[in-house]
């Protein structure tokens, strides 16, 4: 493990990462969750400018101490997406601690991050884009398996990481339907090495979700979620009751970021672990309870 992954585990109560949500996640969200001893995470398209996204980087640092956990902000890395470049700089200019890169991995990305001490995970759903990931010289892998909120992949968690844990010894996170703290404990014993908790995280008090939104995940479980690329041309998890509510065009070309604004903000995306969500209730209790079932799953298994 280098030292910056040592130090970034090290900062963490449990091996766990509150992961970024398009439209959920802000400072509070982020604070909350580093200040409860989990990594805590946005996307920089959250603001919707570079120097909007810049005074939130200044806010939580000021917001967080020393003993809190690190953040981290997450870059979509694609040409529809025309602020990654500047967004990059003004996290190199906060030195944030771990950069998520989503659709692209890039080297020259991944050494301007190396340059400060930040790390770089990136998410995928198949093998290929792990080793592209592996070969741009990211410090960690995201798997993201099938039942995972947002643009979910399709395969078995035991089925991706395996494949992935073939050629890659770096660090492995597992996303998708994480609601427990005894799912970090499981995914250890698969050869993980951090959890990421997405849906879970939607009804928290500080998630910038809409009341009916946070509503809709209280009342949903598994079977109230429909995978579709209908919404944004790309396969995704969305809670059914609010795609029902929507009118919905036949199989949508690759869309423009305020296009694809525009549709996540009436139709909901969340994960198949929506039916752990029965209130809304503070991040800070979110996580509490996460790192003592983590606790308990580890005496119990680990003596
Ligand atoms: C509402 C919502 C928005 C999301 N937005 C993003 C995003 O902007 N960038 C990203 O990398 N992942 C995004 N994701 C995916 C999460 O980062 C994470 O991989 C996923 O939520 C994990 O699965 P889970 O929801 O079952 O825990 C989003 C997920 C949800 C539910």
């Amino acid at each position: 493990m280098s030292a910056s992954l040592e130090r970034f585990a090290g900062g963490l109560k449990v091996p766990a990462i509150v992961a970024p949500m398009f439209l959920v996640s802000g400072p509070d969200l982020v604070v909350e969750s580093c200040k409860a001893g989990l990594c805590g995470t946005f996307p920089a398209l959250n603001q919707r400018t570079t120097e909007g996204f810049d005074e939130w980087l200044t806010e939580i640092k000021e917001r967080l101490g020393e003993d809190d956990a690190p953040y981290g902000v997450n870059l979509i890395v694609h040409g529809s997406n025309p602020r990654v470049q500047a967004d990059l700089e003004v996290c190199i200019k906060h030195e944030v601690p771990l950069i998520i890169t989503s659709l692209g991995a890039v080297p020259e990305l991944v050494d301007a991050v190396h340059s400060y001490g930040g790390l770089v995970f990136h998410d995928v759903i198949k093998k290929r884009h792990a080793e592209k990931a592996a070969e741009a010289g990211v410090d960690g892998i995201i798997a993201v398996a099938a039942g995972a909120g947002g643009h979910a992949g399709t395969y078995s968690p035991f089925a991706l990481t395996s494949e992935i844990r073939e050629f890659w010894d770096g660090a492995l996170i597992l996303s998708g339907s994480m609601s427990h703290g005894g799912h970090i404990a499981a995914a250890q014993m698969m050869g993980c090495d951090f959890a990421y908790f997405g849906s879970h995280f939607i009804a928290a008090t500080e998630s910038m979700a809409s009341q009916e939104q946070k509503d809709m995940m209280i009342g949903a479980g598994a079977g109230d979620i429909t995978y579709t690329d209908r919404v944004t041309g790309v396969g995704a998890n969305f809670l059914t009751p609010s795609l029902d509510a929507a009118t919905l065009h036949d199989a949508p070309g690759e869309m423009s970021l305020n296009e694809e604004a525009k549709a996540w903000k009436t139709i909901w995306s969340a994960g198949h672990g929506t039916g752990a969500t029965r209130e809304v209730r503070p991040a800070k209790e979110i996580c509490e309870q996460l790192i003592a079932e983590y606790e308990a799953a580890r005496a119990k298994f680990c003596g």
